[in-house]
């Protein structure tokens, strides 16, 4: 059964229409951009990372298929230089809401690690926002490990660094 198969074009155009906005709204509710500039700060890191689109050079976009052959999500890998070895780096994994929750993220990423091992990458990395209690899930279920985190402290109500220096 194939899992995974490159997106068309309007795959592709699809896909970036709802994944920038949701790229946006990561950023906005994990407190690293205003929610006035993140469509903008979005759309220029797109920008800078797929210059040419669907054919920008090491970059792979799949389409994630069911059963059927039926497109229920989309995956997104580069291929990432670690220290002495290349890694498949994937920026974007999503299935579409009412196809949640029935294994397709599993399977998609289980394909990729095949597709990473064929093209002789050491491992797949990634990045996950902490609140998104699901993603981590299951990636924890997969086997992935934290390399590193970043952890925040929320100060309520904020401390007026020029008020406190005083006293
Ligand atoms: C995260 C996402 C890709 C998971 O896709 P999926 O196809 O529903 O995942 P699976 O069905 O393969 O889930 C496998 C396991 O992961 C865990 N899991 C997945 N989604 C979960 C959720 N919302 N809450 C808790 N656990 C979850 C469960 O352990 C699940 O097994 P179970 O259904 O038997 O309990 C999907 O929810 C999605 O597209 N979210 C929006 C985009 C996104 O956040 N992408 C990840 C960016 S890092």
């Amino acid at each position: 059964m194939q899992i995974l198969r490159p997106m068309n074009k309007t795959e592709y155009t699809s896909w970036l229409t709802a994944a920038l906005p949701a790229y946006a709204a990561d950023k906005v509710a994990s407190d690293r951009w205003s929610r006035e500039e993140a469509t903008e700060l979005a759309r220029k890191e797109y920008d800078q990372l797929l210059p040419m689109g669907l054919e920008t050079e090491n970059n792979f976009f799949l389409a994630v298929l069911d059963e059927s052959g039926k497109a229920v999500g989309s995956l997104w890998f580069t291929e990432a230089p670690r220290i002495g070895y290349k890694v498949a780096y994937v920026f974007d994994i999503i299935i579409h809401q009412q196809y949640r929750r029935q294994g397709h993220a599993s399977r998609a990423l289980r394909a990729l690690e095949v597709v990473a091992t064929q093209r002789g990458l050491a491992g797949v990395a990634l990045h996950v926002f902490g609140n998104n209690v699901g993603a981590k899930a299951l990636y924890s279920e997969l086997g992935y490990a934290p390399t590193n985190i970043n952890l925040y402290k929320s100060l309520s109500p904020p401390a007026h660094v020029s008020d406190r220096a005083d006293r």
